[in-house]
């Protein structure tokens, strides 16, 4: 198979997170509930992946560094941290429904700062403008999980320091591959899944806190056990029940594999497939491929559109061939809304460290095979 569905998932992992799961199930039980070597040695690798995170990702304690089921279950306790029901949230045009479902079940006045797709400047003036009449918090994607569209991140988290609006930034598609430094950017969380760009299993993600939380589950945590709130402390306050070990302990390995190969690498690699994917999609008469002029405007995903052909109907006929896309809207409608893409959807293919030139030229000759009928 010719595995191009990163955005979605990663993979092909490293063999070291193989390796870490089996050794977490072979040697770890339940962190902080004893004083034994296996619970105490699943509470080791606890604090060893959150100091790794921490240094990572800007994060100034380890403790600030909260393990999660995926990045939807951290946005989902940002927002509901930071969002008073019925409050005024400002998000840019291409948010997933991670970020705009829950502020749906708030009842939030939401407003989107829209922009064109791949127009920076024009992301940074729609936030400017939006944020005239303050909001109780900005919710911002560092790159559209649809298009690849590197938002302006650095532009928009200024913006929120000067108005005093806390900014909510989901990193999804950007951890591992970007640069993301939480104390650089003053924000007041960053939630990232553990399955994509850091290549842990699925059932993993990070949310980096810089402020106050609300759990939004209470259960044991093994501390403060006589009381009957969740302790006031993180990172017990959003950590309630038994974390996934074996997870974790992927995840950490997905993080040395991270840090060693450098995201500044990575990025590159994957800029490259980009633009071979793109302009050899682009001798395809029938094909709109949705690609940025400047390649820092855009990262390892790319949505294309086939005239005539429904984005499923394109993704079946590669499926039959060995190729992984995914097609459709993605979970984001309002990045479709954006780039002018709601009608039909698009088709998405997207890439890792793993996938080769070899395996983009496969994807294409596979196109060319599917349009020729
Ligand atoms: N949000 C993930 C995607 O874009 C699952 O496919």
């Amino acid at each position: 198979m010719i595995y191009l569905d990163s955005a979605a998932t990663t993979f092909r992992k490293p063999s070291s997170v193989r390796a870490a799961v089996l050794h977490a199930m072979q040697t770890m039980s339940s962190p902080g509930r004893g004083g034994y070597p296996s619970a105490q040695s699943a509470e080791t690798l606890l604090f060893r992946t959150r100091s790794l995170a921490a240094e990572l990702f800007g994060v100034q304690q380890p403790e600030n560094v909260v393990f999660t089921f995926n990045a939807t279950h951290g946005l989902n306790i940002a927002i509901k941290s930071l969002v008073p029901p019925r409050g005024r949230v400002v998000i840019s045009g291409y948010e997933h429904n991670a970020v705009t479902r829950p502020l749906h079940a708030l009842g939030a006045e939401t407003v989107v700062a829209a922009s064109p797709l791949f127009d920076t400047d024009g992301c940074v003036s729609a936030f400017r403008k939006a944020l005239r009449r303050g909001a109780d918090a900005v919710v911002c994607t560092m790159v559209s999980n649809v298009f690849g569209f590197v938002l302006p991140i650095g532009e928009v988290a200024a913006l929120c320091r000067n108005v005093g609006v806390p900014l909510i930034v989901d990193a999804s598609q950007a951890a591992g591959v970007l640069p993301v430094d939480m104390t650089a950017l003053g924000a007041s969380f960053v939630a990232m899944p553990g399955h994509k760009g850091l290549y842990g299993p699925q059932g993993t993600g990070l949310l980096l806190c810089g402020t106050d939380t609300a759990p939004i589950l209470e259960g044991g945590t093994g501390s403060a056990s006589l009381e009957q709130a969740m302790p006031a402390f993180l990172p017990d306050r959003l950590e309630a029940g038994t974390h996934n070990m074996p997870g974790i302990a992927g995840l950490e390995a997905g993080l040395r594999f991270v840090r060693e190969k450098t995201p500044q690498r990575i990025a590159r690699h994957e800029r490259a497939l980009i633009r071979r994917t793109s302009s050899g999609l682009q001798r395809f008469d029938a094909c709109t491929v949705y690609t940025a002029e400047d390649d820092g405007a855009q990262a390892g995903v790319l949505s294309f559109a086939v005239r005539g052909r429904e984005p499923e109907e394109v993704a079946a006929a590669l499926a039959h061939r060995g190729v992984a896309v995914r097609a459709g809207y993605h979970c984001a409608p309002l990045a479709h809304r954006s780039a002018g893409t709601l009608e039909h959807g698009t088709i998405r293919m997207s890439v890792s460290a793993f996938e080769t030139a070899a395996e983009i030229d496969g994807f294409l000759h596979a196109m060319r095979g599917i349009l020729s009928k």
